[in-house]
């Protein structure tokens, strides 16, 4: 088969389009040919060998859709001609959190990887059928944005109907999920952009209020907005630049939202008021499978939906990082296999 791996860390130059031995499969696991992956920007930062080392080499990529093409002896849910996604951790299985429905907590469990490649083999229970009405392109820009934004906001963020949240960079694929989520729930959502251009489209996203982070204060901008009394939830991956901003948005009791430090990993806060305003602060990292089953009915309910910015042929998965490296993008970069 056809994949992409990366054998060194570096730039997008790194991503070598190359011939790999077809997986196999033991009695339990599935062999899904990928019609559809998608880029997340854990996808560059592992490429670059930033956050989580990957040891080299590796095909990249943990979001993917595809069919069945054979299955082990041992698997009763999926039969060949089944159109799949996949919960992209591997989960052990067996320890307290797995047995108790929150994989995500599970101490053994490794990241997924190998998505950037023609086919790949994973566990049965990994795998969940996508609806007839939804295309391989949608099911591979669904997992990692919309069970991490679905465990923050809805799980841990408990988001309510008239809710006000603020989600940084509505063009991310993090951001429009988000917004996707907070518009089902009936919530209000301010969001922010880099570029001009985007306003348009974060609106057509759904965003009610859209900040230029480049021409405007974010906390001043929040408070103009919300006629001083500042958001219920905010939603931050971009970390270091963003986290003063984050709780100076916050209402008395307002929660900050943390899943990612795009911008940097280190920030200082003004301790004094995390608690006169009485603010919590919570991380997370994906979230249960079970969310990802919540999250698919919804899209078959046509309840949620995604925003593809572009397509790009797996081979030319250089030009989709550098794409994502210079935030030209607005929604999810897709990767198509032959
Ligand atoms: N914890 C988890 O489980 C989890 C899951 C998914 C994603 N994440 C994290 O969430 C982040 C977003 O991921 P993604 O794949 O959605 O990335 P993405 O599509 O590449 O979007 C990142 C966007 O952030 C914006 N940005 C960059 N620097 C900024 C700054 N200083 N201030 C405000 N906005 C800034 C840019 O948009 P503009 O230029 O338009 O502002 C950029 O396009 C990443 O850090 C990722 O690792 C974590
Ligand atoms: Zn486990």
């Amino acid at each position: 088969m056809k994949a992409i791996v990366v054998r060194e860390y570096g730039g997008p130059e790194k991503l070598s389009y190359e011939e790999e031995t077809d997986p196999t499969i033991n009695e339990s696991q599935v062999l899904v040919r990928i019609r559809a992956c998608s880029v997340n920007r854990r996808d560059v930062l592992t490429r670059i060998g930033q956050g989580l080392k990957i040891p080299l080499p590796f095909i990249p990529g943990g979001d993917l859709a595809g069919e069945v093409v054979s299955v082990g002896t041992s698997v009763e849910k999926f039969r060949v001609g089944d159109r799949v996604i996949a919960y992209p951790r591997l989960p052990c299985g067996k320890c307290k959190p797995c047995l108790s429905k929150q994989e995500d907590l599970c101490a053994h469990s490794s990241i997924m990887l190998g998505a950037y490649a023609e086919m790949i083999s994973l566990p049965e229970v990994t795998l969940l059928p996508i609806p007839p009405n939804m295309s391989y392109d949608i099911g591979a820009s669904i997992p990692i944005d919309f069970i991490t934004a679905w465990n923050l906001l809805v799980t841990i963020g408990k988001l309510d109907i008239g809710d006000t949240v603020l989600v940084y960079a509505g063009g991310s694929g993090l951001g429009t999920s988000a917004i996707s989520i907070c518009k089902q729930r009936g919530a209000e959502v301010i969001t922010t952009v880099g570029e001009e251009w985007k306003i348009d489209r974060a609106q057509a996203a759904g965003a009610d209020h859209v900040i230029n982070r480049k021409k405007e204060k974010i906390a001043e901008s929040i408070m103009r907005i919300t006629s001083g009394k500042g958001v219920d939830l905010v939603l931050d991956h971009v970390g270091a630049p963003t986290w003063q901003e984050s709780l100076h948005s916050l209402r008395e009791g307002g929660k900050m939202l943390v899943c990612g430090t795009t911008g940097g990993n280190q920030a200082s806060i003004d301790i004094r008021q995390f608690y006169s305003k009485k603010l919590s602060i919570h991380g997370g990292l994906l979230g249960p499978r079970e969310d990802l089953v919540t999250v698919v009915k919804l899209f078959e309910e046509g309840k949620l939906s995604s925003v593809i910015d572009s397509l790009f042929k797996l081979e030319d998965a250089a030009q989709a990082h550098s794409k994502m490296e210079h935030s030209e993008h607005f929604g999810k970069i897709i990767l198509k296999p032959r």
